[in-house]
């Protein structure tokens, strides 16, 4: 085989890994932590008491169903929902209970790239909203909705909740809205959630708890590099930590190496040496305030029209229409 054929197979985890260890400073993208551990740590961490975000959204749900459902669809001409990353569908369920109890006319496609997400919640779905019209749709986000752009003629919601917007840089944000922007058509609705500026102190403990289960969640992408690309991470020598710099509201997490030492990566003939102490920067939890908001949905032709948020404001969930 030529090089050149050997660079198409190489997989985005590997590419990352090369990529990102071998930079100064180094970092690994938090996009690659969502390995079967990873997604069960993940839904550890949404049933942590530090890990309030979950709690907030659920909280606005219950709060303002009623007002969400309206901004949604005020006079129940019928609309297609569609979540992107669906999960396990708890904070969803309190809205569809309400489509339901109401009578809207609607049909859900929760979208993920694991079958498994979503065929669980579809089947989920099915035995405890036996009349509720869900249509799962498996795939990449874009591509799904690029199919759903012109199934039917009725408004689209896309749904967009955990702030997962929040691992993006502003700039690439954008990018995101501005293709969200690209697959809705004038009176479709954008409804997403933005984690928002609080206490420093909040936005640590909520990336930092107590029981070590976001330690774990960080450090798994190291046991998935020894997994998946034979390497030799002793993961007990590196720790996790987490910054937050109220200025840009970025919360930022790294691992660090306790210790001088290498690490090799069989599958990828590469030796990663350490530092004591050097980083590795694995994710960014962005936390933002109304101007922000506002300034990336313009940046991305989109406007405000509602928003909705629990009682400590810590949390708000924004509907986009297209600037008209
Ligand atoms: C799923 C991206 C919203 O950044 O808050 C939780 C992931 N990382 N704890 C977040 C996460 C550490 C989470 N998002």
């Amino acid at each position: 085989m030529n090089p050149k054929d050997q660079k198409v197979m190489i997989s985005p985890f590997a590419k990352e890994v090369t990529e990102g260890l071998t930079a100064f400073p180094k970092h690994l993208s938090s996009k690659f932590f969502y390995d079967e551990i990873g997604d069960k740590l993940f839904q550890q961490i949404m049933d942590l008491p530090e890990y309030y975000l979950t709690n907030a959204e659920f909280d606005i749900f219950q709060l303002h169903k009623k007002d969400i459902l309206q901004s949604f669809d005020n006079h129940k001409e019928g609309f297609d929902l569609v979540e992107l990353g669906a999960g396990d569908g708890k904070k969803t369920k309190i809205l569809l209970k309400e489509l339901l109890d109401q009578q809207y006319d609607v049909t859900y496609h929760p979208i993920d790239i694991s079958e498994n997400a979503v065929q669980g919640l579809s089947n989920d779905l099915k035995k405890e909203f036996p009349k509720l019209d869900v249509e799962g749709q498996i795939g990449e986000y874009f591509e799904v909705l690029d199919k759903l752009k012109n199934i039917n003629n009725r408004k689209k919601v896309i749904m967009v909740l955990g702030s997962n917007i929040g691992n993006l840089l502003h700039p690439r944000a954008i990018q995101f809205l501005k293709k969200l922007n690209t697959v809705m058509h004038s009176d479709d609705l954008l409804f997403i959630g933005f984690d928002q500026k609080k206490h420093p102190q909040i936005v640590l403990d909520a990336y930092n708890d107590q029981t070590g289960v976001t330690a774990a969640f960080n450090k798994n992408i190291l046991t998935r590099i020894n997994k998946e690309l034979g390497g030799d991470f002793d993961v007990d020598t590196f720790i996790h930590w987490e910054v937050y710099d109220p200025e840009n509201g970025t919360a930022k997490s790294y691992l660090l190496s306790t210790k001088k030492q290498t690490v090799a990566i069989d599958c990828l003939s590469l030796d990663v040496h350490f530092e004591a102490w050097e980083s590795i920067h694995t994710e960014i939890s962005q936390k933002y305030d109304d101007d922000t908001v506002k300034w990336l949905a313009e940046e991305s032709g989109l406007e405000i029209t509602s928003s909705f948020t629990d009682a400590n404001k810590y949390y708000k969930n924004y509907v986009f229409q297209k600037t008209k």
